[in-house]
């Protein structure tokens, strides 16, 4: 039986397309927005998907016709030469001057407008992200509370991201909330963050910045007010001190040449800069930049081998005991 050479790559085509639509779904989804700018984005999409759609079935429906009257001296739709002329003025030219500049124009005042930053004074709340190889530091000024790789604000209210990097360019982008912003050293950029509805919307560094850009995602999460003034409060104090004597892990921690080096716990002697602020790491989502998960076993191997979970990340492995990792670890996780 003789095998049809067509099926192998219809079937690559029909598994292409299914990979390109999962890629819409998930927790990023551009189309799926949750905020005013984002539906701007997204209803432009759409118009732009509907217009290249229709064009590029004309330029089909007509190179189809040519090859069907391909031995004709005369056109699809009658006419002699001037007539061909004329059509090629009409549909080549013509037509996506206007359609181009009808684009232009249509994303140029309505959707470029409610993507832009936000005016000094429209917004309730300001914080401030700056992009590090590879994480995202999270300031709330007016407040002591500093934060990795979880953005969370109150639901329903305009805030201002200001946005900086700290060493190479970055970019901040939250699919569903707004549109990607380039942090760029030297500079302050800002844009409009806001969410319609709690919840928590993956975002993701959209600039190559070395080796783990790809694990420098982060979450902003959505909370009403109330619940986000709670969360505001008790991220703005330092860490519960230490009861009596203090615990192993606490003094491998601090000890020479570990934690306290690169990381800060606020209330405590930790004041490194290098790595993130770990003061109540335990109450976070994930760990890595979103690379893993905030679980006990994850953050042992994470603490024990960060250069197979993140290679390149400036975490360096600790020449330490089983017991020394297990003793941080245990102290990490008190970090709430
Ligand atoms: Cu930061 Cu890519």
């Amino acid at each position: 039986m003789k095998r049809d050479p067509t099926r192998p790559a219809a079937l690559a085509a029909l598994a292409f397309c299914a990979l390109a639509l999962a890629g819409c779904g998930g927790n990023q989804n551009v189309l799926d927005p949750h905020s005013h700018p984002e539906r701007r984005i997204a209803t432009l999409w759409w118009v732009m998907f509907a217009v290249a759609a229709i064009g590029f079935s004309v330029v089909v429906l007509f190179l189809f016709l040519g090859w069907v009257r391909r031995n004709r001296d005369r056109l699809p739709f009658g006419g002699g030469e001037s007539a061909a002329v004329g059509m090629v003025v009409a549909l080549g030219i013509a037509l996506p001057i206007v359609l181009l500049v009808s684009l232009f124009v249509y994303s140029d005042l309505f959707v470029l407008k409610s993507v832009a930053a936000p005016r000094p004074g429209s917004t309730r709340l300001t914080l401030e992200v700056t992009g590090r190889q590879w994480f995202w530091e999270v300031r709330y000024p007016g407040t002591k509370a500093v934060t990795a790789n979880e953005i969370h604000i109150p639901v329903g209210t305009r805030v201002n991201l200001v946005g900086k990097t700290d060493d190479v360019i970055h970019s901040f982008w939250v699919p569903e909330l707004n549109r990607k912003v380039d942090l760029i050293p030297g500079q302050t950029t800002r844009i409009l963050l806001e969410a319609d509805q709690p919840g928590s919307y993956r975002g993701q560094c959209a600039e190559y910045c070395g080796l783990q850009h790809a694990h420098m995602a982060m979450y902003v999460i959505a909370q009403p007010p109330a619940q986000f003034r709670t969360w505001l409060a008790r991220e703005a104090k330092p860490a519960r001190p230490q009861q009596g004597s203090p615990s192993p892990g606490f003094l491998a921690f601090n000890a020479e040449n570990a934690c306290s080096g690169c990381h800060t716990v606020r209330g405590t002697n930790a004041h490194g800069d290098i790595g993130p602020d770990l003061t109540h790491v335990a109450s976070r989502l994930t760990l890595a930049a979103g690379t893993i998960p905030n679980r006990p076993a994850d953050l042992l191997e994470w603490i024990r081998d960060p250069q197979h979970v993140k290679p390149g990340a400036k975490m360096p492995n600790l020449d330490l005991t089983d017991t020394q990792f297990r003793e941080i670890a245990t102290y990490v996780e008190g970090l709430r």
